[in-house]
């Protein structure tokens, strides 16, 4: 039988749920705010933490606000739509103090916010189930069926529409699993990826989405481009920047530039190393500062990417290396005065770490989108002592930020 039970939330937790005390154990209510009163039904109930499903508040915070989006609550994208902007800011902020804690860490954290709190990525990742284009739902599998998100830039939501259109009208759920739509200066990458190898023709499609984008088919690990343009294209700090349809870029464009920013600010000497330096945008730009830099990157698209940004902007004084930073670094005989890493979410490996505590660069810039395995590294980066710390909100709305460490060697 369904457990109902009233609940004090009193902190919130890592992904910004409301956390509580029920029967002496920690209760995770998603949605909830901190100071309200709230009714639950108990979801799961295990030996150190229970999860709740908010059912009704009995007395509100004042920083409740109605969210926007009609999917809100259900699709797990959000986290934050239910309060204002500057509390989402303060619980973020909170957040990262507390993981920081763990490693010794109680100095300030500056903030830098999102110009835009809707509309401002670029990118989406979209499922495909029967209904259609779709989400998922919070922790789950399930789908969750959407025409639009309000996170993402309009001309991918106009495109989002037309590209159900296309799919439902040709029945085209069986052929695809998911969809990725991406936008830079007024030009979308359609990338569809396939479940069979069936042939698709694109006509009808091509008709409705205009001329500046490019359709993509992705079949088990091979990428093929079908229709329009081959890459996206934008202009970074002065330079001319070219993106494969699999190649990483800031999401949220005014955010990045950013984060940028404070990176060529906090370098240091002449000789930089650059790790996980994906389509060679930052690479680029610190290079434009006259310093000498060293690209790492795994992927192919990226690399390649990276050295057209070279050539096209003559940068001679960068160089792109093709390769996995654990087995690069602990090579690399060259001395760096600066080190720059920006590692996917899962941080870098034992041997990165090893390499890094062994080098004799005089600062560690460490960007992270992930503060669990940011903590986690800088636990174990033991010749630095952290100098400032900046969160950038990247992905408002979200639970998700970016973080950027500056580190001194000590
Ligand atoms: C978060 S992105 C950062 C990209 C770049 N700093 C930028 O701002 O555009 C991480 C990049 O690391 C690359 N990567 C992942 N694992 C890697 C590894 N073991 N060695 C080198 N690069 C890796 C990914 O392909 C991706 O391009």
């Amino acid at each position: 039988m369904e457990k109902i039970e009233w609940v004090d939330i009193v902190d919130y937790g890592y992904d910004g749920e409301g956390v509580g005390r029920l029967n002496g154990k920690v209760v995770f209510v998603p949605y909830a705010l901190k100071g309200e009163r709230v009714q639950i039904s108990v979801k799961e109930d295990k030996s150190s933490f229970s999860n709740g499903q908010l059912l009704e508040i009995d007395k509100h915070s004042d920083l409740r606000q109605e969210a926007p989006c009609p999917y809100f609550g259900v699709c797990g994208g959000c986290a934050y739509q239910h309060t204002n902007y500057q509390n989402e800011l303060r619980i973020k902020k909170n957040l990262l103090q507390k993981q920081l804690t763990k490693v010794g860490y109680g100095g300030q954290i500056n903030v830098v916010e999102s110009d835009k709190e809707y509309a401002y990525r670029n990118k989406i990742r979209l499922f495909v189930g029967e209904k259609g284009l779709a989400l998922k739902e919070r922790k789950s599998s399930k789908l969750c069926f959407v025409d639009q998100c309000l996170l993402v830039d309009d001309q991918i939501n106009g495109a989002i529409e037309k590209i159900n259109t296309f799919i439902l009208a040709g029945n085209h759920q069986k052929d695809y699993s998911e969809v990725v739509i991406r936008k830079e200066s007024d030009c979308l990458l359609v990338n569809f990826y396939k479940k069979t190898k069936t042939d698709i023709n694109y006509q009808g499609l091509y008709l409705m989405l205009g001329t500046n984008f490019g359709i993509f088919e992705t079949f088990k690990d091979s990428t093929v481009h079908k229709v329009g343009k081959k890459y996206l294209e934008s202009e970074e700090f002065g330079l001319t920047c070219r993106f494969s349809p699999l190649s990483f870029h800031q999401v949220n464009e005014n955010i990045g530039k950013k984060l940028y920013k404070q990176v060529i600010e906090n370098i240091q000497g002449k000789n930089v190393l650059n790790c996980y330096s994906g389509a060679g945008v930052l690479s680029g730009i610190i290079t434009k500062q006259g310093k000498r830099v060293v690209g790492v990157e795994i992927g192919e698209a990226e690399h390649q990417d990276a050295q057209f940004l070279k050539d096209s902007n003559n940068l001679f004084y960068l160089t792109n290396m093709l390769g996995d930073c654990s087995v690069v670094l602990p090579r690399l005989e060259e001395k760096f005065d600066t080190l720059v890493i920006d590692p996917p979410r899962g941080g870098i490996s034992e041997k990165v770490v090893a390499a890094i505590n062994a080098i004799s660069v005089k600062r560690l810039i460490y960007v992270s989108c992930n503060s669990a395995t940011l903590v986690r590294d800088l636990g174990r980066l033991k010749g630095f002592k952290i100098r400032s710390v900046t969160m950038f909100d990247m992905f408002s709305r979200t639970g998700e930020y970016e973080t950027l460490v500056v580190l001194d060697k000590k």
